[in-house]
C-alpha cells in the first residue's frame, strides 16, 4: 500500500482522514480518487457553503454527513478527530482545491497535535475553472509567463509586500479571490501600480455552477459592469492581456517552442537535424 493508492485502504478501516478537493462547483469535477473516497466514507465532514451538495450523493446511505458552514475551527476538527478515532472512514471535503485560501492547514495542525495522519487529494481549483470557461491560456509567449494567485485586503490582512499596487507593476496574469466586493478599490490600486487602462479584466461568478456568469470589460469600465450585474461574491477577478489570446491578430501572436518544428526537445527531434 502506497500513500497513493487509496484502493486498498477503502477495504478496511482507513488509517489517515483525507482532506479531498471537490472542485470549483460542478459535482464531475470531483477527481475520481475524490470520488472513490467519498463512495466508501462512514464520515464526510463538507465546507456547505461552496461545496455542491449534489457530491454527497456518492456518499453511502447511513454515513454521517456533516456541513462545516456554521462551525468554528476547534469543533471541525473535534468532529473529525472524534469520527477518526471511533475507526470511521473519514472525508475532509473542501471547496476547489485546498493548496488556495482553504484554511487547510490550521485543520492539519490540530489533526497532528492529535497524532492524526492526515492525506491530501487535490482538487480542480476555481481558477482553473474561471480559465476554462474564459477559454484562456494564463501563460502565454511574450505576453505572460507568470500568474499570480491572491486576494485584496480585507478582514484578513495582506502581507505588506503583496499589496496589489506591487502586484500590479509585475504586469503579470492576476486572479484574485475573495476580492469582488471590493472591485473598485481593487481597480484603483492595480491602475496605480502600473496596468494600462486598458488592461482586460474578467469577472467570473460562480464558474461551473448552473447560475456561472462572466463579466469582461478593461480596467476603466469592469467595476461599472460588475455593479450592473450585480455581483458581490463568489467570483475571480482575472486581469491580463492573456485574457486577448483568442483574439489577438496573427502579426501579434507568439507561438511556444513546444510545437515548434525547429525547435528540438527530450520528446521530439528539431525538424531538419540530422536524421530527422
Ligand atoms: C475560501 S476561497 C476557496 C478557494 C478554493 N480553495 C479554490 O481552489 O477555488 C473562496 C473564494 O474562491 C473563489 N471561488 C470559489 N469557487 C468559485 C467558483 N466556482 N467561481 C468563481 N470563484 C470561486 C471566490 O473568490 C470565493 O470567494
Amino acid at each position: 500500500m502506497t500513500a497513493t493508492d487509496p484502493a486498498p485502504l477503502a477495504e478496511g478501516g482507513w488509517d489517515r482522514i483525507f482532506v479531498v478537493g471537490a472542485g470549483p462547483g460542478a459535482p464531475d469535477l470531483i477527481t475520481v480518487r475524490g470520488l472513490r473516497l467519498l463512495e466508501r466514507a462512514d464520515l464526510v465532514v463538507y465546507a456547505g457553503s461552496l461545496v455542491p451538495t449534489a457530491l454527497l450523493d456518492a456518499v453511502p446511505e447511513g454515513a454521517r454527513v456533516v456541513d462545516s458552514a456554521g462551525m468554528a475551527l476547534r469543533e471541525i476538527v473535534a468532529t473529525l478527530a472524534d469520527g477518526f478515532n471511533a475507526g470511521m472512514r473519514v472525508v475532509r471535503l473542501q471547496t476547489g482545491d485546498t493548496s488556495l485560501f482553504s484554511a487547510q492547514m490550521e485543520q492539519m495542525r490540530a489533526l497532528a497535535e492529535r497524532g492524526i495522519p492526515v492525506e491530501i487529494v487535490p482538487g480542480v481549483s476555481s481558477a482553473n475553472a474561471a480559465a476554462a470557461v474564459l477559454g484562456v491560456e494564463f501563460t502565454l509567449p511574450e505576453i505572460s509567463q507568470t500568474v499570480i494567485y491572491s486576494r485584496a485586503a480585507g478582514r484578513t490582512p495582506v502581507p505588506e509586500g503583496e499589496n496589489l499596487p506591487s502586484l500590479a507593476a509585475h504586469g503579470a496574469t492576476l486572479v484574485l479571490f475573495l476580492s469582488v466586493q471590493m472591485i473598485h478599490r481593487v481597480v484603483e490600486q492595480l491602475a496605480q501600480g502600473g496596468y494600462a487602462p486598458d488592461t482586460p479584466v474578467a469577472v467570473v461568478h460562480k464558474a461551473t455552477w448552473p447560475e456561472q456568469r462572466i463579466v469582461r470589460g478593461t480596467l476603466e469600465n469592469i467595476v461599472e459592469r460588475v455593479r450592473d450585474a450585480g455581483i458581490k461574491m463568489t467570483a475571480l477577478i482575472v486581469v491580463g492581456r492573456v485574457l486577448e489570446g483568442a483574439t489577438l491578430p496573427e502579426a501579434e501572436f507568439h507561438y511556444s517552442k513546444l510545437y515548434d518544428p525547429g525547435f528540438g526537445h527530450g520528446f521530439r527531434r528539431r525538424a531538419g537535424a540530422a536524421g530527422v
